[in-house]
């Protein structure tokens, strides 16, 4: 399906390009530029879109009759497979990580209201079940299921922000002074490092991780890397070192709010009208916020979505 130094096939699913837009009624004096990859879509939206036109492109080329994926119980990944799989006619199956599984009589909200009214098929799994994620989908796929893995953060996956640096570029008048993201599986970082070492472009890159740490996104970012150059060797290695992991952040874990972040959600919201999320854009905005110095006078946000995140 590709010829080992050239773009994979992609399926047209997202709305591109996503505005480039300038920010400037936050803080006074400061203007931030945000890649409004929010906008990719209605219910298909957010920074998934994006690897989802790699990874479904392969699927349907493989004869693939479903897919299977995995996240928290409230994935952005996950809503945008069911999605995406629904639009394509193919099946979906979703492993969904939660100790504490709605009880069938309970309205589902947020982006599992959406799972189910595309007619996901959901199956609830322990953390520890979800520690075997791999082997419980590749259990279930049968011939004709794709496995996409969580975030769908691979090496095909990273395409779609290797591709997202080349639309950025003929967007920005000037490169920024810095480019920052949420990291949570590492491949939007994974990508982006990828995407601007490709162009030579020799911008710092920040994600800010919203679980984990450093060395463990150093390291997901170096094996997506490996991969992707295997696989297609046209492709520049990165160097982690180049990228910055921005800890401290996190706040009380994945997918838990404090009220400072509420609180800073709100503040933008109602400054400049941009809606962050509070698993991923709302605490990856924060050192924009709080430590604006660290990256520079013309510091570019890629706002990867999660709206649906709010509405639980
Ligand atoms: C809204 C949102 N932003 C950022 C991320 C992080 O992207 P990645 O998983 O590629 O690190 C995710 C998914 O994990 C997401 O849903």
């Amino acid at each position: 399906m590709d010829n080992n130094d050239e773009e994979p096939v992609r399926l047209s699913l997202a709305r591109l390009p996503t505005p480039l837009e300038q920010v400037h009624r936050i803080r006074d004096n400061w203007t931030v530029l945000i890649k409004r990859d929010d906008l990719t879509g209605t219910a298909l939206c957010g920074n998934k879109v994006r690897k989802l036109e790699y990874l479904l492109a392969e699927a349907q080329s493989l004869g693939a009759k479903r897919v299977l994926t995995c996240g928290g119980i409230q994935s952005n990944h996950c809503r945008a497979t069911a999605v995406a799989a629904a639009q394509l006619g193919l099946g979906c199956v979703l492993f969904l990580r939660t100790r504490t599984p709605p009880a069938p009589d309970v309205p589902a909200t947020g982006n599992l209201k959406l799972d189910r009214l595309v007619g996901a098929e959901v199956r609830f799994v322990t953390p520890e079940e979800y520690q075997n994620r791999q082997a419980l989908m590749a259990d279930a796929a049968g011939a004709e299921g794709y496995v996409i893995p969580e975030g769908g953060s691979n090496a095909l996956g990273s395409w779609g922000y290797i591709r997202a640096v080349d639309e950025m570029a003929t967007q920005w008048d000037e490169p920024p002074s810095a480019i920052i993201c949420a990291t949570g599986s590492g491949g939007t970082l994974a990508g982006l490092a990828i995407g601007l070492q490709r162009l030579k472009l020799d911008i710092p890159l920040h994600g800010v991780a919203v679980c984990d740490d450093a060395a463990f996104f150093k390291s997901v970012i170096a094996r997506i890397s490996d991969e992707a150059t295997a696989r297609w060797p046209s492709l520049p290695r990165i160097c982690a070192d180049k990228v910055t992991v921005v800890e401290g952040y996190k706040g009380r874990g994945y997918a838990l709010s404090t009220k400072a972040e509420m609180s800073d959600i709100e503040r933008v919201a109602r400054t400049s009208g941009l809606i962050l999320d509070p698993v991923y854009t709302g605490k990856a905005f924060r050192p924009l916020l709080h430590e604006p110095e660290r990256f520079g006078p013309r510091p570019l946000f890629i706002h990867t979505g999660g709206i649906f995140g709010l509405l639980t």
